[in-house]
């Protein structure tokens, strides 16, 4: 049976990288209006606390979608077709709790260009070390780990431990 292991980031560590990227993000875009496109369920928490470090115009929307089941990518993203809405002319910034294959942030990516945003960045609260699927590097990345399954601060197993307030590694 799976369980919550060790702690990588405990919540003071998480809120502590997350002012800075804060700091970082609303340097890069200075006067420029932002819309946050943050992806459920996993990037809540992260969303909710970085947004509350850039600008009070910054727009936000959430997009549902998922790769995942259990404790594998399924290899296909799930709940684009479902999207819609005016992105035309803005910079977009997609906030994602973590990087693993690179497939979710691609696809989204290509969706947000496709709807013709100004442009397109990406900021990962975690990025796992390993072989991406898509050669693509997220603009701003909170820690870099090794390629273990994590939970907690909205990531979950089977939408369990998302109420963690700190990011622990998955025991077997
Ligand atoms: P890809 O492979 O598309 O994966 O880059 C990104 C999405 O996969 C989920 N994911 C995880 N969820 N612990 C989780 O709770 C993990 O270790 C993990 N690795 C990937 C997550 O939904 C992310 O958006």
């Amino acid at each position: 049976m799976s369980l919550p292991g060790e702690t990588l980031f405990s919540e003071a560590e998480l809120q502590e990288r997350i002012s800075a990227l804060g700091k970082q993000i609303t340097e890069h875009y200075r006067d420029e209006e932002l819309t946050v496109v943050g992806l459920m369920n996993g990037s809540l928490f992260f969303m909710v606390d970085l947004i509350r470090h850039l600008p009070y115009q910054t727009q936000m929307e959430c997009w549902r979608v998922s790769s995942y089941q259990g404790k594998e990518s399924t290899g296909s993203l799930q709940g684009l077709d479902a999207i819609h809405g005016d992105y035309s002319g803005r910079h977009v910034l997609i906030v994602d709790d973590i990087l693993d294959t690179s497939l979710t942030l691609s696809k989204v990516t290509e969706k947000l260009l496709s709807l013709n945003a100004l442009s397109v960045e990406s900021c990962v609260l975690l990025s796992k070390q390993r072989e991406r699927a898509v050669n693509l590097t997220p603009k701003w990345a909170g820690f870099e780990i090794e390629d273990l399954f994590v939970i907690g601060y909205g990531l979950d197993l089977d939408h369990k431990y998302r109420p963690l307030p700190m990011i622990r590694v998955l025991k077997d």
